[in-house]
Protein backbone atom coordinates (compact mmCIF):
# COMPACT_ATOMS: atom_id res chain seq x y z
CA UNK A 1 0.00 0.00 0.00
CA UNK A 2 1.24 3.54 -0.75
CA UNK A 3 2.11 5.09 2.81
CA UNK A 4 -0.34 7.64 3.24
CA UNK A 5 -0.26 10.43 6.20
CA UNK A 6 -2.63 9.90 9.29
CA UNK A 7 -4.87 12.72 10.49
CA UNK A 8 -7.27 11.88 13.09
CA UNK A 9 -10.11 14.10 13.46
CA UNK A 10 -11.03 15.63 17.05
CA UNK A 11 -14.89 15.93 16.18
CA UNK A 12 -14.50 12.44 17.34
CA UNK A 13 -13.05 13.26 20.19
CA UNK A 14 -14.62 14.01 23.88
CA UNK A 15 -15.12 18.05 23.78
CA UNK A 16 -15.20 17.59 27.43
CA UNK A 17 -11.52 16.22 27.48
CA UNK A 18 -9.95 17.82 23.81
CA UNK A 19 -6.87 18.85 25.14
CA UNK A 20 -6.11 15.53 26.78
CA UNK A 21 -7.65 14.37 23.25
CA UNK A 22 -4.95 16.00 21.19
CA UNK A 23 -2.15 15.09 23.36
CA UNK A 24 -3.16 11.15 23.45
CA UNK A 25 -3.37 11.29 19.48
CA UNK A 26 -0.50 12.84 19.11
CA UNK A 27 1.17 10.01 21.32
CA UNK A 28 -0.53 7.58 19.56
CA UNK A 29 1.47 8.62 16.45
CA UNK A 30 -0.94 10.56 14.24
CA UNK A 31 0.50 12.39 11.81
CA UNK A 32 -1.51 15.64 11.27
CA UNK A 33 -4.24 16.69 13.58
CA UNK A 34 -7.73 17.39 11.66
CA UNK A 35 -10.15 20.10 13.25
CA UNK A 36 -13.29 20.26 11.78
CA UNK A 37 -15.28 23.46 12.19
CA UNK A 38 -18.68 23.96 11.42
CA UNK A 39 -20.80 26.79 11.48
CA UNK A 40 -24.28 25.17 11.88
CA UNK A 41 -25.57 26.71 8.43
CA UNK A 42 -22.92 25.17 5.29
CA UNK A 43 -23.98 21.54 7.38
CA UNK A 44 -26.12 21.15 10.07
CA UNK A 45 -24.00 20.76 12.93
CA UNK A 46 -22.12 23.09 15.00
CA UNK A 47 -18.22 22.65 16.77
CA UNK A 48 -16.06 24.80 17.32
CA UNK A 49 -14.05 28.41 16.47
CA UNK A 50 -10.91 30.07 16.91
CA UNK A 51 -10.84 29.87 20.75
CA UNK A 52 -10.46 26.20 20.29
CA UNK A 53 -7.42 25.92 18.42
CA UNK A 54 -5.81 28.76 19.80
CA UNK A 55 -6.52 26.43 23.34
CA UNK A 56 -5.07 23.71 21.75
CA UNK A 57 -2.23 25.10 19.57
CA UNK A 58 0.01 24.42 22.60
CA UNK A 59 -0.61 21.17 23.05
CA UNK A 60 0.85 19.44 20.23
CA UNK A 61 3.76 20.29 17.47
CA UNK A 62 1.64 18.05 14.42
CA UNK A 63 0.52 19.88 11.59
CA UNK A 64 -2.80 21.35 12.47
CA UNK A 65 -5.69 20.61 9.19
CA UNK A 66 -8.15 22.71 9.45
CA UNK A 67 -11.47 21.86 7.99
CA UNK A 68 -13.86 24.64 7.66
CA UNK A 69 -17.28 23.92 7.28
CA UNK A 70 -18.74 27.19 7.32
CA UNK A 71 -20.15 29.75 4.58
CA UNK A 72 -18.40 32.68 2.64
CA UNK A 73 -15.08 31.54 5.02
CA UNK A 74 -12.99 33.99 3.55
CA UNK A 75 -14.43 36.61 6.13
CA UNK A 76 -12.22 34.42 8.77
CA UNK A 77 -9.74 32.22 6.92
CA UNK A 78 -7.03 35.09 8.88
CA UNK A 79 -8.33 34.40 12.41
CA UNK A 80 -7.67 30.71 11.68
CA UNK A 81 -4.52 31.30 10.78
CA UNK A 82 -3.96 33.14 13.94
CA UNK A 83 -5.18 30.92 16.36
CA UNK A 84 -3.02 28.42 14.79
CA UNK A 85 -3.80 26.22 11.35
CA UNK A 86 -1.25 24.99 9.44
CA UNK A 87 -3.74 24.57 6.35
CA UNK A 88 -6.84 25.74 5.95
CA UNK A 89 -9.43 23.74 3.71
CA UNK A 90 -12.53 25.60 2.69
CA UNK A 91 -15.23 24.25 0.32
CA UNK A 92 -15.92 25.12 -2.65
CA UNK A 93 -19.66 25.07 -2.68
CA UNK A 94 -19.26 27.62 0.41
CA UNK A 95 -17.34 30.92 -1.13
CA UNK A 96 -18.42 33.31 -3.51
CA UNK A 97 -14.56 34.20 -4.23
CA UNK A 98 -12.62 31.02 -4.48
CA UNK A 99 -9.51 32.60 -5.75
CA UNK A 100 -9.71 35.68 -3.28
CA UNK A 101 -9.78 33.11 -0.60
CA UNK A 102 -6.92 30.96 -1.73
CA UNK A 103 -5.00 33.85 -1.99
CA UNK A 104 -5.86 35.53 1.69
CA UNK A 105 -5.17 31.78 3.24
CA UNK A 106 -1.90 32.09 1.64
CA UNK A 107 -1.05 35.62 2.74
CA UNK A 108 -1.70 34.97 6.19
CA UNK A 109 0.92 32.45 5.72
CA UNK A 110 -0.98 28.48 5.81
CA UNK A 111 -1.54 26.43 3.23
CA UNK A 112 -4.24 26.06 1.26
CA UNK A 113 -6.90 23.31 0.60
CA UNK A 114 -10.10 23.32 -1.43
CA UNK A 115 -12.95 20.97 -0.18
CA UNK A 116 -15.60 19.02 -2.58
CA UNK A 117 -18.21 17.29 -1.52
CA UNK A 118 -19.51 13.77 -2.72
CA UNK A 119 -22.49 15.29 -5.28
CA UNK A 120 -20.19 18.47 -6.71
CA UNK A 121 -18.21 17.29 -10.24
CA UNK A 122 -14.30 16.90 -9.19
CA UNK A 123 -13.60 19.05 -12.43
CA UNK A 124 -15.07 22.24 -10.72
CA UNK A 125 -12.34 22.25 -8.94
CA UNK A 126 -9.80 22.31 -12.01
CA UNK A 127 -9.45 26.09 -11.91
CA UNK A 128 -8.02 26.20 -8.98
CA UNK A 129 -5.53 23.39 -8.59
CA UNK A 130 -2.21 25.01 -9.34
CA UNK A 131 -2.74 27.66 -6.54
CA UNK A 132 -4.03 24.86 -4.03
CA UNK A 133 -1.39 22.88 -1.43
CA UNK A 134 -4.24 20.47 -0.86
CA UNK A 135 -7.12 19.08 -2.72
CA UNK A 136 -9.97 17.32 0.13
CA UNK A 137 -12.13 14.97 -1.19
CA UNK A 138 -15.25 14.45 0.75
CA UNK A 139 -16.49 10.49 0.98
CA UNK A 140 -19.12 11.79 3.16
CA UNK A 141 -21.73 14.05 3.17
CA UNK A 142 -20.03 16.68 5.78
CA UNK A 143 -21.70 17.32 9.44
CA UNK A 144 -21.07 14.48 11.13
CA UNK A 145 -18.04 11.38 12.38
CA UNK A 146 -19.23 7.92 12.19
CA UNK A 147 -20.85 7.41 8.48
CA UNK A 148 -20.14 5.18 6.27
CA UNK A 149 -17.57 5.89 2.99
CA UNK A 150 -19.53 6.33 -0.16
CA UNK A 151 -19.61 4.01 -2.89
CA UNK A 152 -17.96 5.71 -5.98
CA UNK A 153 -15.67 7.77 -3.87
CA UNK A 154 -12.35 6.10 -4.96
CA UNK A 155 -13.12 7.04 -8.98
CA UNK A 156 -13.04 10.67 -7.66
CA UNK A 157 -10.23 10.02 -5.42
CA UNK A 158 -8.08 8.81 -8.92
CA UNK A 159 -9.82 11.64 -11.14
CA UNK A 160 -8.22 14.48 -8.30
CA UNK A 161 -4.94 12.30 -8.46
CA UNK A 162 -5.28 12.89 -12.02
CA UNK A 163 -5.77 16.55 -12.27
CA UNK A 164 -3.56 17.34 -9.29
CA UNK A 165 -0.84 15.43 -11.58
CA UNK A 166 -1.62 17.26 -14.69
CA UNK A 167 -1.64 20.65 -12.79
CA UNK A 168 0.18 20.80 -9.50
CA UNK A 169 2.42 17.63 -8.98
CA UNK A 170 2.99 19.27 -5.24
CA UNK A 171 -0.41 19.06 -4.14
CA UNK A 172 -1.57 16.43 -1.66
CA UNK A 173 -4.84 14.75 -2.05
CA UNK A 174 -6.73 14.05 1.19
CA UNK A 175 -9.99 11.95 2.04
CA UNK A 176 -12.28 12.54 4.82
CA UNK A 177 -14.95 10.68 6.03
CA UNK A 178 -15.94 6.68 6.89
CA UNK A 179 -12.24 5.66 6.71
CA UNK A 180 -11.07 2.71 8.54
CA UNK A 181 -8.10 -0.11 8.90
CA UNK A 182 -10.91 -1.86 6.06
CA UNK A 183 -10.74 0.38 3.20
CA UNK A 184 -7.66 2.82 3.83
CA UNK A 185 -5.33 0.82 1.43
CA UNK A 186 -8.19 0.87 -1.25
CA UNK A 187 -8.27 4.77 -0.95
CA UNK A 188 -4.28 5.28 -0.56
CA UNK A 189 -4.17 3.29 -3.47
CA UNK A 190 -7.03 5.58 -5.07
CA UNK A 191 -4.99 8.37 -4.95
CA UNK A 192 -4.77 9.58 -1.12
CA UNK A 193 -2.00 11.20 0.31
CA UNK A 194 -3.45 12.12 3.70
CA UNK A 195 -6.19 10.00 5.33
CA UNK A 196 -8.99 11.13 8.01
CA UNK A 197 -9.93 9.29 10.79
CA UNK A 198 -12.64 10.22 13.34
CA UNK A 199 -14.75 7.57 14.57
CA UNK A 200 -11.93 4.59 13.45
CA UNK A 201 -9.52 6.33 15.85
CA UNK A 202 -11.72 7.84 18.42
CA UNK A 203 -13.75 4.85 18.65
CA UNK A 204 -10.92 2.73 18.73
CA UNK A 205 -9.42 0.92 22.47
CA UNK A 206 -6.16 0.84 20.98
CA UNK A 207 -5.90 4.40 19.27
CA UNK A 208 -1.67 3.64 18.36
CA UNK A 209 -2.74 0.51 16.77
CA UNK A 210 -5.64 1.74 14.77
CA UNK A 211 -3.46 4.90 13.57
CA UNK A 212 -1.00 2.29 12.63
CA UNK A 213 -3.68 -0.15 10.66
CA UNK A 214 -5.58 2.79 8.66
CA UNK A 215 -1.34 3.74 7.73
CA UNK A 216 -1.28 0.15 6.80
CA UNK A 217 1.45 -0.93 9.01
C1 LIG B 1 -17.32 15.31 8.58
C2 LIG B 1 -15.89 15.73 8.91
C3 LIG B 1 -14.97 14.54 8.95
C4 LIG B 1 -15.36 13.53 10.04
C5 LIG B 1 -14.62 12.23 9.83
O1 LIG B 1 -18.08 16.46 8.36
O2 LIG B 1 -15.38 16.62 7.95
O3 LIG B 1 -13.63 14.99 9.16
O4 LIG B 1 -15.04 14.06 11.30
O5 LIG B 1 -15.10 11.32 10.80
P1 LIG B 1 -15.21 9.77 10.42
O6 LIG B 1 -13.80 9.32 10.12
O7 LIG B 1 -15.77 9.13 11.68
O8 LIG B 1 -16.12 9.65 9.23
ZN1 LIG C 1 -13.23 17.05 8.07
Amino acid sequence: MKKALVAPSILSGNFARMGDEVKDITACGADWIHVDVMDGVFVPNLTFGFKMINDIRPLSDLFYDVHLMITEPHRYVERFVKAGADLVSFHIEAESDISGTIELVKKSGAKVGLAVNPDTDIAKIEPFIDKLDLILVMSVFPGFGGQKFIDGSLERISHAAALRDKHNKSAKIEVDGGINADNSSSIANAGADVLVAGNAVFGATDRRAAISAIRGE
